[in-house]
């Protein structure tokens, strides 16, 4: 590895979309882009030298957080760059007043990742709340009948 540095923001679109691709999620079209730039509160990109080879990014209301797009370079897995993202995300999120709410969807098999994080599976009941939690779910479209 050349020079490993880290970044408090979001990769360019055409890096963003190299990650993307590279994770196997296709192609995110500009204008989408330009909405994420508006609406992502903190983001993590780390590269190698010049090149991207990972990150991840925050969004939310100061009520509702989610943690979206920790992807890194299928090349460079395994050696702590999903970590350092995770680590700086949750940093900030740490940081916001009001103890606002943390999720996030995993893809299947990275739900061990997440873990690592304080991360817990749905459903279970949430100590803190007291709230038994359900499964989250998708919307895939309302059945026309
Ligand atoms: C999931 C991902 C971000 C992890 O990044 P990474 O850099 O490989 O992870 P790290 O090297 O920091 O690993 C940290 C720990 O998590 C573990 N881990 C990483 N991916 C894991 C997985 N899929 N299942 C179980 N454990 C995993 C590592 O073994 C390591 O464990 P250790 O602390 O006991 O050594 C990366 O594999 C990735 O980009 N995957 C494809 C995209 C993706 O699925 N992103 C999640 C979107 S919801």
């Amino acid at each position: 590895m050349k020079q490993i540095k880290i970044a408090e923001n979001l990769p360019n679109d055409k890096d963003f979309n190299t990650l993307y691709a590279d994770a196997g999620w296709g192609e995110v079209k500009p204008e989408v882009l330009k909405t994420i730039r508006q609406l992502t509160n903190f983001a993590v990109s780390v590269y190698n030298d010049k090149k991207i080879i990972a990150m991840g990014r925050i969004f939310g209301d100061g009520l509702h957080f989610g943690i979206y797009d920790v992807t890194v370079l299928q090349d460079y897995r395994g050696k702590d760059f999903g970590t350092v993202i995770m680590d700086k995300l949750l940093d900030w999120f740490d940081k916001q007043p009001n103890s606002p709410h943390l999720t996030l969807g995993s893809v299947s098999g990275s739900e061990k990742f997440y873990e690592k994080f304080g991360f817990k599976c749905c459903p279970f009941n949430d100590a803190t709340t007291g709230i038994n939690l359900g499964a989250g779910m998708k919307y895939c479209g309302r059945s026309k009948t």
